[in-house]
């Protein structure tokens, strides 16, 4: 039976009554089959899961999407038991942040948190580790299940457990994809028919990257021919996220906005002829 639970004091009482090994899956709520393939992996890699809900507001900024992003909780906590999830901590925006925001201590990412997600929407991953190592603290879990779509995230994540010694084997998961080739995101619901028409580009770069010895320039080519995609930035890193090697194993990396949409995208793609 799934537990459900609002408060850091009722979540210490049940962590505690967790057998073995425990995994954390922290989610935003609004589960999709994404977030089912990371309950499913956390469930081969622990005794007992606990999912996390909740929309952090210190991770968006005041022109984003706060307000409407999906708050669905009654649905999430029926995939939760489904899945059978030991427990869920949905918690409010006062229980995580009691005394406000201001003056509010955070966790900084290094110069890698700068770049790509953290040049477009800059205190992104301060808001993102702040709320991690929060909910790290709280839950107290042996593993955490991170979805390779926010590769950007996921590299942060692991440098910050590497960084402040906390000790919790980071998992990660590959991306899940719609049926028309569209990475999951809870965001997907906002796209209209004519933008998720344009946002299909976003796969279509990836297969034609992950097909050509020029990753770069045949995502580049896929993407500029859609006009009703605003590309933040389309690149080619090492898969570690400094600069790209002259040749072999790379990470494309997409992010463009369809209406107001934001969607981010990567895969796996190899430069030159070493394929
Ligand atoms: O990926 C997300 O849903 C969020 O960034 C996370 C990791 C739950 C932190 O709020």
């Amino acid at each position: 039976m799934t537990v459900a639970v609002h408060t850091k004091a009722d979540l210490a009482k049940a962590r505690a009554a967790l057998p073995g090994r425990v995994a954390v899956v922290p989610t935003m709520g609004a589960l999709h089959d994404g977030h089912r393939a990371l309950i499913k992996r956390a469930k081969e890699v622990a005794d007992s899961v606990v999912v996390t809900v909740f929309v952090n507001p210190l991770q968006f900024r005041p022109n984003e999407d706060l307000d409407t992003y999906p708050r669905t909780l009654e649905a999430d906590l029926a995939m939760c038991g489904a899945e059978g999830v030991d427990l869920v901590f949905a918690p409010s925006v006062n229980e995580m942040y009691p005394d406000g925001r201001d003056g509010l201590t955070t966790v900084h990412a290094g110069p890698d948190g700068e770049i790509l997600e953290g040049a477009s929407r800059p205190g992104f991953f301060t808001g993102v580790l702040t709320v991690v190592s929060k909910l790290f603290h709280l839950t107290r879990p042996d593993a955490a299940l991170f979805g390779e779509k926010d590769f950007q995230q996921l590299a942060m994540v692991r440098r910050m457990v590497r960084d402040l010694d906390m000790g919790i084997d980071v998992v990660a998961v590959a991306t899940d994809r719609e049926p028309d080739g569209l990475a999951r995101s809870s965001r997907n619901v906002f796209l209209s028919e004519a933008e998720r028409a344009a946002a299909l580009a976003i796969p279509r770069a990836v297969e034609a990257a992950q097909a050509s010895p020029d990753p770069l320039a045949a995502a580049q080519k896929t993407l500029s021919a859609e006009p009703g995609l605003d590309v933040d930035y389309v690149v080619v890193r090492a898969t570690d996220l400094g600069e790209a090697p002259a040749q072999g194993p790379a990470r494309l990396l997409i992010a463009a906005k369809a209406g107001t949409t934001r969607l981010i995208d990567n895969a796996p793609v190899v430069i030159g002829d070493a394929r």
